[in-house]
């Protein structure tokens, strides 16, 4: 089948979060079950076009009055970068710089998705289905089912809606409508309106032929007022439409045995590069090189999602005990003050990596024991299941994806990590001693890590779902 496969950043070229990821491995696996893949991007000032190795291609876009270019990346599954120098080329950000958003991104994303959707004329390509990507592209459900005259192609075409957090929806001002070529009519509860605001996520809600999120337990709590993010009566209303397909992860790009940022290897078999990669890591972040010491990992976004006001409350305690605490990550200003400043007060206990550092993240992964990640909401979390695959004990709070990748420990022989579920510090900090306390027992933990290590997340299988799903769409 054809598709069309719209995402605002893709791995290794753009990347915030797992939304890149998950836009860098799924195209390829449709691809290799054998359908036709085009994936449009933004072309951000950050990729550039020389160094990465990217083909000028002689076409144009249209979105709107405006012409756009491209660039692409050659593959299985070919990535377009969309150009337009004011609205991208110029930025150094995605979505914005020095933690504010950019005032034009309501102009940024439409007039992206416009132009993407004209990608497939431009090539002579129909797809059957456009696969569009959280509120970044969320109009795009909208514009493939009433722009019949400017996108001819799409006479037959299905969309569908991957929502990877909906906790950011794209809001702005009323006056963006008018402003990015929607009609007024757009503006009413049952479309796009949302507390007098214009939605970007709602359209793709009320207009997508389906929707999907990355876990089944995500799928089943955005339904609730607690977890629905003021979205929860249209999901309700769609619940039939909506299916939760849990993330894969790129097990090429993870891959303990042949991973390049790590200083040694290892796999199930044979442990011994961990042990390696964790006396690296104390050395790198200048902690005491201790190998009996049990050290705790975190990577991550420092946003309020991840549970970080728990960490918070947590550490005085967690550093009490015998452990080392290993952070990288940026977002919240009071965040990185919190972790820069223990750093600096307990040099021998925390060490902190304020910034995006795609190769520490790796070496965390690897030299860790254990990963905590305490996430309030987690739509499916993809670092807990790196962390699996690399022998590292995952700690996490029991929502969404969270609670469908790790399974808790019996006491006994069966479970991959440890798992809480009250958003309490107290709860957090009973998790992590129950690990420190298993840490101990050598034989208890390597079968813990072995279980682990034995879990299947490649693409694959999630890669299967969508494509019946889209499969079932294209049929209607
Ligand atoms: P989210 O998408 O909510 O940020 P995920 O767990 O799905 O969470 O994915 C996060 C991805 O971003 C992972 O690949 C993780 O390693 C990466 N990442 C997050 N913060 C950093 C950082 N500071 N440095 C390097 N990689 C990071
Ligand atoms: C989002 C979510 C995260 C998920 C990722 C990829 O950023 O916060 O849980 O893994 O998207 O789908």
């Amino acid at each position: 089948m054809d598709l069309l496969f719209l995402a605002s950043e893709v791995a290794p070229w753009s990347k915030t979060g797992g939304l890149g990821d998950v836009a860098g491995a799924l195209p390829r696996a449709l691809a290799a079950r054998g359908h036709r893949v085009v994936v449009a991007t933004p072309r951000y000032g950050s990729i550039d076009p020389a160094g990465r190795g990217l083909r000028r291609v002689d076409l144009t876009l249209h979105a709107r009055g405006e012409r756009a270019g491209a660039y692409v990346a050659d593959g299985p599954a070919p990535v377009y970068f969309i150009e337009h120098e004011r609205l991208f080329g110029h930025r150094r950000g995605l979505y914005g710089e020095h933690g504010r958003d950019y005032p034009d991104n309501a102009a940024r994303f439409a007039f992206f998705t416009r132009a993407a959707l004209d990608l497939p004329a431009a090539l002579g390509f129909s797809p059957r289905v456009v696969h569009l990507n959280d509120w970044q592209t969320a109009l795009g459900a909208w514009l493939v089912r009433h722009e019949k005259q400017e996108l001819a192609w799409a006479r037959g075409a299905r969309t569908v809606l991957t929502i990877h957090n909906l906790a950011y929806q794209g809001v702005f001002g009323k006056h963006e409508v008018p402003a990015v070529g929607l009609p007024w009519e757009v503006f009413r509860y049952e479309a796009m309106e949302f507390y007098d605001q214009l939605n970007f996520m709602k359209a793709g809600l009320v207009f997508a032929d389906a929707l999907t999120t990355v876990s089944p337990t995500y799928a089943r709590e955005i339904l609730t007022p607690e977890s629905g993010n003021g979205l929860d009566p249209q999901l309700r209303h769609r619940a039939r439409d909506l299916h939760g397909i849990l993330n894969g992860i790129d097990v090429r790009e993870w891959d303990p045995a042949a991973d390049p940022h790590l200083p040694a290897r290892f796999s199930r078999d044979d442990l011994s590069g961990k042990a390696a990669c964790k006396e690296a890591l104390q050395r790198e972040l200048r902690l005491p090189v201790r190998p009996g010491v049990p050290l705790v990992g975190m990577v991550g976004r420092l946003a309020e999602q991840k549970g970080l006001d728990l960490v918070a409350a947590a550490l005085p305690d967690l550093l009490r005990q015998d452990v080392q605490v290993a952070v990288l990550g940026s977002g919240r200003h009071d965040y990185e003050e919190l972790f820069r400043r223990v750093a600096r007060e307990q040099p021998d206990r925390l060490a902190a990596h304020v910034g995006f550092d795609e190769g520490l993240a790796h070496r965390i992964e690897a030299g860790a024991d254990v990963f905590l990640m305490p996430s309030r909401f987690e739509p499916c979390g993809l670092n807990q299941m790196y962390s699996l695959r690399y022998g590292t004990v995952p700690v996490v709070r029991a929502v969404g994806g969270l609670e469908d990748t790790v399974e808790d420990y019996d006491g006994f022989r069966s479970g991959t990590g440890f798992k809480f579920r009250e958003y309490q510090p107290r709860a957090l900090l009973t998790a992590v001693r129950r690990a420190l306390d298993l840490y101990r027992d050598r034989r208890a933990w390597a079968g813990l890590q072995a279980r682990g290590m034995a879990q299947d997340f490649s693409w694959d299988r999630s890669a299967q779902t969508y494509e019946r799903l889209f499969e079932s769409l294209a049929a209607r």
